[in-house]
């Protein structure tokens, strides 16, 4: 099997990591929950959870080198061969791909429009987007090229589809992100910014707020899709799996924090209000930016470059745990696997977006949620939990604990890997089942 290099898979890892999640929703998510306190409690969701998760994923990849549904089963203490089921993870992946490809379409179209002029009127900007999400055949155009692009980047493997894409775009990403900061470093708002995201009000958490944090932990480190365990089959053997994710997950994190201070200066520059909810980047950036002439036009155009790099390299990574599924279990040739699962996808983001327009959109709404929000739903909501717990209590329960604290000593002391298995076995599941629990009580 072709290997990534140790640089390949970080980058790759963090390309996965980093997406729509960091630069879109824990902004608006942040501003929804009134800023410095919920950043804390994202963070220690992130240490104490997310990560516990990611060094599970990533051990059982290394380990076993390979796909989701036989990793459990060589795992397993008497490779017990009904851990194959556990395999029902790719399916997250494959559908929120679906939805994911969509945005980022819809991401594509405010590139090429930023090129020729921004709206200059919240009113304006609101009723542009409103019309894109019910525009059938611009969303079946951008899609399509999204879609295209993320198939033709998989079809060519790991090395040199996945690996070489996110070489390139990863640092062109720090390039432009780290650019957008320094503006926002200049702007008098920027001191605003970092007050409000690191001053903690705790009035405004509530059991909302602390599972907003938890799920939005899980999303932005790619978990419990399989997508890391996938990745990590081709770390290679020797690589410090405890080292590398720690790495990922402080690249993604930071990127997060990053684009909230960006967006926030630029919100509090303009005198705009944070908590703007999904509308955020899409209406209230627009309008900032039409303020600011030639210079707005460059920044938005740049934005929005960014959005798509980082959306592309996340998109990568949600379809090839279907793939290795393909290629390893069924033996199928990796270009077959790729024109199934591509035109899976690809037809369910059709569905997706179909189910926001005027003509299709009652057929396709299913009891008062339409086809878009149902895969949001059930990836995010049902698949994603449901993974998390089943990994979480496999690894504490059902693999042999010698062997892992074997793989953890070679690379970390007997106390790291003390910590991570009580929180794996214990603490993690529990929190995740009230994620759950609340999530289905919200039906
Ligand atoms: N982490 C990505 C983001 O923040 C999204 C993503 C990529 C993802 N792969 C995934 C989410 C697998 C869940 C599962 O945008």
């Amino acid at each position: 099997m072709n290997k990534f290099t140790r640089i390949g898979f970080i980058l790759a890892a963090a390309g996965s990591a980093v997406g729509l999640g960091n630069i879109w929703k824990f902004p608006y998510v942040t501003g929804e929950f009134g800023g410095g306190a919920f950043v804390i409690v994202y963070l220690l969701a992130i240490v104490f959870i997310g990560l516990g998760v990611f060094i599970a994923e990533s051990l059982m990849g290394q380990h076993t080198e390979s796909d989701v549904s036989s990793a459990f089963v060589k795992m397993s203490k008497s490779n017990n061969p009904n851990w194959k089921y556990a395999g029902f993870m790719i399916l997250a992946g494959m559908l929120i791909l679906s939805f994911y490809s969509v945005v980022l379409g819809w991401i594509l179209n405010y590139v090429v429009a930023s090129f020729s002029s921004l709206p200059t009127q919240s009113s304006v900007a609101g009723a542009t987007f409103g019309a894109l999400t019910k525009d059938v055949g611009t969303q079946i155009f951008y899609h399509t090229l999204i879609a295209g692009t993320v198939i033709f980047i998989v079809l060519k493997g790991i090395k040199e589809g996945i690996e070489k894409v996110n070489l390139i775009l990863m640092p062109l990403l720090a390039v432009i992100l780290f650019g957008l900061l320094l503006y926002a470093i200049s702007l008098d708002s920027f001191s605003t910014a970092i007050s409000f995201m690191f001053v903690a009000d705790w009035s405004k958490i509530d059991e909302h707020a602390l599972l907003a944090a938890l799920g939005q932990a899980f999303f932005t480190l790619s978990l419990a899709t399989g997508t890391m365990l996938t990745y990590s089959a081709s770390l290679p053997k020797d690589a410090n799996f405890v080292k590398t994710s720690f790495t990922v997950a402080f690249i993604d994190t930071m990127v997060a924090i990053i684009s909230g201070l960006i967006i926030f200066t630029f919100l509090f520059e303009a005198g705009a209000p944070s908590a703007a909810g999904p509308g955020l980047v899409f209406i209230s950036l627009p309008v900032i930016f039409s303020g600011w002439g030639l210079l707005g036009q460059i920044i938005a155009v740049s934005f929005f470059i960014a959005l798509v790099f980082a959306g592309i390299t996340s998109a990568v990574s949600m379809i090839e745990p279907a793939l290795l599924f393909f290629t390893e279990r069924f033996k199928m040739t990796r270009q077959k696997a790729t024109i199934l699962c591509g035109s899976i996808f690809y037809s369910f983001g059709i569905i997706a977006l179909l189910s926001m327009s005027d003509a299709w959109g009652e057929s396709l709404t299913f009891f008062g949620k339409n086809a878009f929000d149902w895969m949001d739903f059930i990836s995010s909501s049902i698949l994603m939990p449901l993974g998390a717990i089943v990994t979480c209590i496999f690894i504490g329960f059902f693999v042999d604990k010698n062997m892992l604290e074997e793989k953890f000593v070679k690379h970390t002391s007997l106390l790291v890997f003390k910590i991570w298995y009580t929180l794996v076995k214990y603490i993690i599941p529990f929190a995740v089942m009230l994620l759950f629990i609340n999530k289905l009580g919200l039906i």
